[in-house]
C-alpha cells in the first residue's frame, strides 16, 4: 500500500517513513531539502533496508504538485509534514509562512481530490490550544487566537481541511496534534536537525553539551510551576511517528467515527525545563552550561496533553520516557557530530 510523505526527509517525516516501512507501507517522499538533506532517504535505506522513492520539488508550486499526483495517483494516503515550523521566523517573515504552509496544503487538497486519493494525516500542533484553561488539555479545549503566523497557520489548515471534506464526501482527514517531540531514532542514523542555531530546547541542550555552543539559556525561572520555569509535554519522536501509522491504517480500514478526526499526540505528563536538564545529565554524564535568563516571548506557562481519547480510540500510547528521549537524543548528536566530521556532511 502506496503513501505519500510530504516533509519526508525532515525531522518527524523520516522517523515515520521509517515506521511505515517497518510495518509494510511503500513510501513516497517529497522534500524540497528546504529544512532536511539528501542523506536521509539513504539513512532510511540503511535502518530499514528499503530504499524509499524520493522527489525533490517545492509542494507550493501547484503544476508540479498536479503532475506528481498524476503519476502517483495509485495512492492510499498522504501524511503531510512539510510546513516551515520556525515560530520567531513566522513573526518576522509572516507571508511565507502563509504561503508555504497554506498553498502546500491547498495544492495537495486539490491534487488529492482530483486523483481519488481519500485520506490525509495533517501535522498539527498544541500550539493551536495557546495556555489552555485547564490541564491536561483535551481534544475539546477552544482553539486559542495563535501566538504567532505560524501557530495561525496550524489553526487555518485545520479549518481548509475541514471546508474541503464538507464540500467533498470522498475525503477523509486527521489532524494529530503533537506536543513537543524530542529524542531521535534508536540507531542514531536519523534525528533532529536544526540548521543554524536551534530554536527549541533539546537541541540546543546537545549542541551545547557537544561544546558547539558556550552555554544554554533557561528562559525564565519565575513561572508559576513547581520549579519555575515552564512545563510542557516532551514525546519520544519514534512513539509520535507510531502514532502516525495508527492512524494511516484506521482511515485506510475504514475506522473512522467521522470524516474529519482530531488527536492529541503526548504522554500526559508535563516536565518543567530543569527536569529536562537534569535528565540529560543523569543520562548523558556530562554536566551542562546553563544560565537562567529573562522569560522568552510567547512562551505559555504550562502545556500538557489529555491523551485519553488517543490512547482510547487509535489505541496507541506513548510508551518512552524522558531519560529515554534525552538519551537517544545525545546519542544522535554525538553520531551525527563524528560522521559529519569523517564526511564534512
Ligand atoms: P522539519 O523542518 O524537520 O520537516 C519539515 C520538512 O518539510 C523539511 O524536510 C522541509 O525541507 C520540508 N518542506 C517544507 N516546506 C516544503 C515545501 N513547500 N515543499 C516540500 N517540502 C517542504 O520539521 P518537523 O519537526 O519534522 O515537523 C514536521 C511537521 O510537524 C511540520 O508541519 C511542523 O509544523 C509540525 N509540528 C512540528 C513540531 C515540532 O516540535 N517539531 C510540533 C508540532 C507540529
Ligand atoms: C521548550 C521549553 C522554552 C530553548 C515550540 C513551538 C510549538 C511546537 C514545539 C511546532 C520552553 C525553553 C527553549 C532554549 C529554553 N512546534 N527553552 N532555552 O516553545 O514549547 O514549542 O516547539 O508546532 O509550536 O512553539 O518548545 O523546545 O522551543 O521550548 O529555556 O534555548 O524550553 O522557554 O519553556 P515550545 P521549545
Amino acid at each position: 500500500m502506496k503513501i505519500l510523505v510530504t516533509g519526508g526527509t525532515g525531522y518527524i517525516g523520516s522517523h515515520t517513513v521509517v515506521e511505515l516501512q517497518q510495518q509494510g507501507f511503500e513510501v513516497v517522499i517529497v522534500d524540497n531539502l528546504s529544512n532536511s538533506q539528501a542523506w536521509i532517504v539513504d539513512a532510511i535505506a540503511q535502518i530499514t533496508g528499503i530504499k524509499p522513492h524520493f522527489e525533490q520539488f517545492d509542494l507550493a508550486d501547484r503544476a508540479l504538485t498536479a503532475d506528481f499526483f498524476r503519476r502517483h495517483n495509485d495512492l492510499k494516503g498522504v501524511i503531510h509534514f512539510a510546513a516551515y515550523k520556525a515560530v520567531g521566523e513566522s513573526v518576522e517573515k509572516p507571508l511565507m509562512y502563509y504561503r508555504n504552509n497554506l498553498v502546500s496544503l491547498m495544492n495537495i487538497l486539490e491534487s488529492m481530490a482530483a486523483n481519488g486519493v481519500p485520506n490525509l494525516v495533517f501535522s498539527s500542533s498544541c500550539t493551536v490550544y495557546g495556555q489552555p484553561d485547564e490541564l491536561p488539555v483535551s481534544e475539546k479545549a477552544p482553539i486559542k487566537k495563535a501566538e504567532s503566523p505560524y501557530g495561525n497557520t496550524k489553526q487555518i489548515s485545520e479549518e481548509i481541511i475541514q471546508d474541503t471534506l464538507h464540500a467533498d464526501k470522498r475525503l477523509n482527514a486527521i489532524a494529530l496534534r503533537y506536543f513537543n517531540p524530542i529524542g531521535a531514532h534508536d540507531s542514531a542514523l536519523i534525528g533532529e536537525l536544526p540548521l543554524g542555531v536551534p530554536n527549541n530546547l533539546v537541541p540546543y541542550i546537545t549542541q551545547t553539551a557537544i561544546g558547539l555552543r558556550p552555554h544554554l539559556n533557561v528562559f525564565g525561572s519565575d513561572y508559576n510551576t513547581p520549579d519555575g520555569t515552564p512545563i510542557r509535554d516532551y514525546i519520544h519522536v519514534v512513539d509520535l511517528a507510531q502514532a502516525h501509522v495508527v492512524a494511516v491504517k484506521r482511515m485506510i480500514e475504514g475506522r473512522m467515527k467521522a470524516s474529519f478526526e482530531v488527536f492529541n499526540l503526548g504522554t500526559g505528563t508535563g516536565n518543567g525545563v530543569l527536569e529536562v536538564i537534569n535528565s540529560f545529565e543523569r543520562v548523558s554524564g556530562v554536566k551542562l552550561n546553563y544560565k537562567i535568563v529573562g522569560r522568552r516571548a510567547g512562551d505559555v506557562e504550562k502545556v500538557w496533553a489529555d491523551p485519553s481519547w488517543s490512547n482510547q480510540e487509535l489505541g496507541w500510547k506513548a510508551k518512552r520516557s524522558l531519560d529515554e528521549m534525552t538519551a537517544s537524543a545525545w546519542k544522535w548528536e554525538q553520531a551525527y557530530r563524528a560522521r559529519a566530521k569523517e564526511t564534512n556532511q
